[in-house]
């Protein structure tokens, strides 16, 4: 059984979207830990509430990026997880925890990947005018929400949308692939092969 660890920065839907599904046995995993930058995050009454150890890595305590990304490194380490997922994550992870975990990182996005990389990508998406959004599950590389896609939905661009209501209508598939992604990582379905993912037909193994 593998172990996966969360890391979130806020409201943390996509968080308890895992924890139901870990519950539910439809991800063959355990989750380890919480770890958050933000001691006010939502997402610390929801692991309080299934139980789950929380470690706060509170970025305004800290000096400066560095510190702060050292004792990040440190709770990764700690909490001994197979996967780490960033799930509403706000900030960039330096090279030194990527390179780390390279392979065992993966993030959910709010677009179309390579489209509207970043924060406020539904935003980005209304003000280009696009007509199809989505989400996308990726590995973690060194840049800004760049690594190997895993799995991606789209989801249209209705006339009235505004930000909140096309967030809305993303976050919805976004609580579809990301526990579908880590399913695959769990049963150990996934391989990444320079920029490519392949899924591993589950009949295959
Ligand atoms: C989601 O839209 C996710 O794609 C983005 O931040 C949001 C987090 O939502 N990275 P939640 O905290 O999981 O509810």
């Amino acid at each position: 059984m593998k172990r996966i660890a969360v890391i979130a920065s806020g409201r943390g839907s996509n968080f308890q979207v895992l924890i139901d599904a870990i519950r539910a046995g439809s991800i063959p995993a355990v989750c380890a830990a919480l770890i958050t930058d933000n001691p006010g995050a939502y997402a610390i009454e929801r692991a309080r509430g299934a139980g789950i150890p929380v470690m706060v890595a509170d970025y305004n305590s800290f000096p400066d990026k560095e510190a702060y990304e050292a004792r990040l490194l440190e709770a990764m380490q700690e909490c001994g997880a197979d996967l780490f997922v960033l799930a509403g994550y706000m900030r960039i992870l330096g090279p030194g925890i990527v390179r780390e975990f390279s392979g065992r990182l993966i993030n959910i996005h709010p677009a179309l990947l390579p489209a509207f990389p970043g924060l406020h990508a539904q935003r980005q998406a209304l003000d280009y005018g696009v007509k199809v959004a989505g989400c996308t599950v990726h590995f973690v590389d060194d840049g800004v929400d760049s690594g190997p896609v895993i799995i991606q939905c789209c989801v249209p661009v209705l006339e009235g949308d505004d930000e909140a209501t096309l967030a809305e209508r993303i976050l919805a598939e976004e609580h579809v692939i990301l526990p579908e992604a880590v399913r695959l990582f769990c049963e150990d379905l996934l391989r990444i092969e320079g920029r490519k993912v392949f899924i591993i037909s589950d009949n295959a193994v």
